[in-house]
């Protein structure tokens, strides 16, 4: 039988965790090869090898985003090895909370140098031969697909900066949405809320308190359910276009990523909350 993503090539970002192993794992099995970029080359291998255990193709190419030669050589090293590039997933992500106040500024470079230098460099390197696919492959149709949050959409105490890489992305591919249509490369963003995965683990252990606080009420989304909404945008015939999708965890009834600010401080003992933020959860 012939899969969906049969003889494409798919480069996908923050491929040693989360969201972006769950999306290399699930594109291999609708028949793409994959090519897994991150940092941490160990845990690269271990998804290549359960790719190749499910009779998948995986190439590990291990990289940091940040730089704009690792990136390119990365996706210059899957055209080499795997020979085009139709789909790129953008994961590679941080997101380390906190008021601004007080925050040490090396986060805030983080998350800009990550989020959003990581998706322009890599992007920049992707994108001629997104366009030659499109032009040539047998579907006709090329795929770049980035991950924003929730915090793409609505700005929240806390989360500054997180919102300003997430908007910025979405932003960003909205603007290149409309300057690629005619070449039928097609540009989404997915919008996920709470997933289980290691980003909270970054966090300040303070602020990782309170935002377990406010989420263990919740049963978070898994990463395989934010690889079904990459899924689902990448195999749709070339008329069809899914440009955006927010997919929350039932329960969640807000809009950060995770509740992002932790009390405010003490008050004769007693914990107060800044209530800006009281509407979360
Ligand atoms: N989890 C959530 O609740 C949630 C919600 C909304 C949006 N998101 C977004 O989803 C994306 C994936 O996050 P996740 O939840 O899957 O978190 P995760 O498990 O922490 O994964 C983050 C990935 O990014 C990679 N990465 C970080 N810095 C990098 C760098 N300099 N160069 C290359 N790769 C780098 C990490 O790999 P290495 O450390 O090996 O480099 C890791 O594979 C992020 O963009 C995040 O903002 C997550």
């Amino acid at each position: 039988m012939t899969m969906p993503l049969q003889d494409t090539v798919a480069l996908v970002t923050g491929a040693s965790s989360g969201i972006g192993a769950a999306t290399a794992r699930r594109l291999a099995a609708e028949g793409a090869t994959v090519a897994l970029v991150a940092r941490r080359r160990d845990r690269l291998k271990e998804l290549a090898k359960a790719i190749g255990q499910d009779s998948g193709q995986a190439l590990v190419l291990a990289a940091d985003v940040t730089s704009a030669e690792e990136a390119s050589a990365a996706v210059e090293a899957a055209v080499a090895e795997l020979g085009r590039l139709d789909t790129l997933v953008n994961s590679a992500g941080v997101m380390l909370l906190g008021p601004a106040l007080d925050t040490p500024i090396a986060e805030w470079e983080q998350m800009v140098d990550v989020n959003v230098r990581g998706v322009l460099n890599v992007t920049h390197a992707a994108l001629p031969h997104l366009v030659r696919a499109a032009e040539d492959s047998p579907r006709r149709v090329a795929d770049l697909v980035t991950i924003s949050s929730t915090a793409g959409r609505v700005a929240r105490p806390a989360s500054s900066v997180y919102n300003l890489t997430k908007f910025g992305v979405t932003a960003f591919s909205e603007a290149l949405r409309q300057e690629l249509l005619a070449k039928r490369v097609r540009v989404s963003v997915v919008e996920p809320g709470t997933v289980d995965t290691e980003l909270t683990t970054h966090l300040r252990e303070e602020i990782r308190a309170a935002a377990q606080r406010q989420t263990e009420s919740i049963q978070p989304l898994r990463p395989e359910d934010i690889a079904d909404a990459v899924a689902w945008i990448v195999t749709r015939d070339r008329r069809v276009a899914v440009n955006e999708i927010l997919v929350r965890a039932s329960e969640q009834t807000w809009l950060a990523t995770v509740p992002p600010t932790p009390p405010v401080g003490r008050r004769r003992g007693k914990r107060y909350r800044d209530p800006s933020t009281s509407a979360i959860g």
